[in-house]
Formats: structure tokens, sequence, C-alpha cells
């Protein structure tokens, strides 16, 4: 089927690969970035890239977020991504995610897919009828975004307790940038939970509905950062907390389930200096790996087993939140040493008994 597939030497990855295929038009990468602790489990994102290196760097910070993703969770998982650049002239046809599958093949289990912006359970099926390395399918745990909704909405919770002594978001206001699986059911439990909600997405259907259904103000895509607002909850793409933005926003916390919402390491540091309180993206979106996880044994991780560590968002967050005042870091990097830590230990485990 003209599938072509190079390796390519990606420094502290474990495995990078780069596919084509000229009778389907796909064009993917696959980054397993870590898998000390198990197979690197991580979603497939499906949308349109500028270039070739634009889905290369997106592949490669994804990947490297869902090691310390699984890690911060006590996922029995390393981390891996993989991303098919969607060409809009070719979309996404059953023959280009049946060849995405044989690229999976190719990788003999050591990466696992499952949901990412872009891609639906029903693509995951077509996949599957060719590969056997996808989790997260509805014969198995399902949608994971319910998990991830729930475990954002649980670290903003436990944010504001820390921010202003009660958890309670009555009369908040949360602006969500993007409405989609995460984005619209983090919406339902803010709107339970008594917030007034501003929204915004590329997707005028899908904010018109959801302000009809909830009461919310839609917010034209340029004025997202500027908005004033208590909570801003990043659900959509990656990157966007960066040196323009960051100036911009005029919030108390951030608090969301887009994976990298820092633009680099340092943004971590804009947004402490401007007094806004950041809740590391993989320590509160770790909802849906749990959940997909689950497929591994899902005689033992029930719903039940997957909700209870979806809750621990809330006691982890405060940990890592006292960390980072205590020795002076930024909360993503009170975060990141926490993963470095316990990756060392089980580096450390593993030589002993080797
Ligand atoms: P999705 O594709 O269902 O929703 C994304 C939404 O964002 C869509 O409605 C889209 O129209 C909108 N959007 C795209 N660009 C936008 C922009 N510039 N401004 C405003 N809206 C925009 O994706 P999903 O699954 O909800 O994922 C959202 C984010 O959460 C992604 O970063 C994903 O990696 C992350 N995530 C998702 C998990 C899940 O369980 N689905 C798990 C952990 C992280």
């Amino acid at each position: 089927m003209g599938l072509y597939i190079k390796e390519l030497n990606i420094d502290g990855y474990e495995k990078v690969i780069h596919a084509e295929c000229s009778e389907t038009g796909l064009h993917a990468f696959i980054a397993v970035h870590d898998i000390s602790s198990g197979p690197a489990l991580g979603g497939t994102r499906m949308i349109p890239y500028r270039c070739e290196e634009e889905a290369l760097r997106d592949v490669l910070l994804l990947a490297e977020g869902m090691t310390y993703k699984s890690v911060m969770a006590g996922l029995p998982c390393g981390g891996g991504k993989s991303v098919i650049a969607i060409r809009p002239e070719i979309g996404k046809t059953p023959a280009l995610l049946r060849a995405f599958g044989e690229v999976l093949n190719y990788l003999n289990g050591i990466y696992i897919c499952a949901e990412d912006m872009g891609c639906t359970p029903e693509d995951l099926e077509i996949i599957r009828s060719v590969s056997p390395h996808v989790l997260g399918l509805n014969e198995g745990s399902g949608d994971p975004s319910r998990f991830t909704a729930r475990g954002v909405f649980r670290g903003i919770e436990s944010s504001a307790a820390y921010l202003w002594g009660s958890s309670s978001l009555k009369g908040k206001t949360v602006l969500i940038q993007g409405v989609g699986s995460v984005g619209e059911k983090l919406a339902e439990h803010l709107f339970w939970a008594g917030a007034s909600l501003l929204i915004a997405d590329t997707d005028p259907a899908k904010t018109a509905r959801i302000a009809h259904e909830y009461g919310a103000r839609i917010i034209p895509l340029e004025e997202v950062y500027a908005t004033p607002c208590d909570i801003f909850a990043p659900c959509a793409g990656g990157g966007i907390l960066n040196k323009t933005t960051i100036p911009s926003l005029s919030c108390h916390l951030v608090a969301g389930g887009a994976n990298n919402q820092l633009g680099e390491k340092a943004d971590a540091r804009r947004l402490a200096e401007k007094g806004i309180l950041y809740a590391p993206d993989y320590v509160i979106n770790c909802g849906g790996v749990i959940s997909v996880a689950s497929d591994f044994d899902r005689k033992n991780i029930t719903p039940a087993v997957i909700r209870d560590k979806t809750e621990l968002v809330y006691s982890r967050l405060p940990e890592i939140y006292e960390r980072a005042t205590q020795e002076g870091l930024t909360t993503a990097q009170a975060a990141d040493q926490m993963v470095i830590e316990t990756l060392t230990k089980i580096q450390n485990e593993k030589n002993a008994i080797a």
C-alpha cells in the first residue's frame, strides 16, 4: 500500500517514527518517550498542521507530557503519543486510519494509542480492525473525556480552595477555551457548581448550543486571553500560554484540560510573576489516561476505581503548590521534580533487580 516508515533518532526518546503512505495520504508521527513503567500509552491527535516540523514538535512534547502524566498518576505505563497530520483535501478516510493501524503494528505494542483531539471512538474502531494496540474503545473503558473533565473540575475546586480558602465555585467566572469532548463536560460540572461560564470555540455551532444549554456567554476567539475572568480553563490546543498571551491574561488561576499549555518552561515563571496560579496540565487532566489504562485490567479496575484515582487530583495539587512555595519553584517545576524523583526511584529499583 506504499507505506513508508522511517525511524528518527531523537535524544531522550525510546523511539520516534515518521510514517507516510502514498496510497492513502497518511502522514503521521509516533513518539515513544519512556517505557520504564510499561508500554507507552497516549492518544492519537488528528488535526491539520502547518508543516512537518510543527507536527513533530507536537508529538515530541505530547509524548514527554504523557510520561509525566502517567508517573504522576501512578499508572503502570510509559509515555507516548501519535499525530496524524490531516490534509483537508483528503480528510480522515477509513483507508488512512487502517494504514495508521499498520504503523502501530510496526511498533509491536511498545506504544498503544487512544483518543485525542480530532479522533473519535469510531476512528479507533477502524484502527482496531487492523491493530490490537488500541485502547479506550467503546467495548472497553470508552470515552475517557468524562474522567478528564471530572479531574479538571476537581483540580479547579482544589486550586480555588488554595487561593480563596473555599472550594466553592459559586459566582466564580470561568472562561473555557475549546468546548469539545473535555471542555463541554467541564462546562456542565462548572454550571452545576454555580460558576458563570464564558466559552470560546472555533466551531460556532458548538458555542451556540452550549451557550443555550448553560447560559454561557460566547467570547470571540481573538478576545479570549484579554477577557477578565477568575479562572481560565484551556481545553483546546497546546502552547497557548506564552510570552505573547500571558501579558494579556486577566485571571487568578489557569486550570484546564489541554495538554502542553505552556509554550516553553519559562512561561510558568511568567505566570507566577503575574500572580497567576497555574495548575500543571498533566496533573489535572490525568482522568482520561487513568480510564484508558484500566483496559489493561478491566476486571479489577472498575469505573469506581478510575473515579477514586481521578479524585486524587484534589489532594495532589496542594502538595505541589506547597512545594513550589517552600522551594521557590514554579508549580510546573515542583510537579516535574516530583515526577523525576519517582522515575529515578523506579529506575533504581529496576537496576537493583537486574
Ligand atoms: P476535541 O477535539 O473534542 O475538542 C477540542 C475543541 O477545541 C473543539 O471543539 C475545537 O473546535 C476547539 N478548538 C480548536 N482550536 C481552538 C481554538 N484555537 N480556540 C478555541 N477552540 C478551539 O478534543 P478534546 O478531547 O476535548 O481535547 C481537548 C484538549 O484536552 C486537548 O489538548 C487534548 O490533548 C487534551 N486532553 C484530552 C483528553 C481526553 O480525555 N479527551 C485527556 C487529556 C487531555
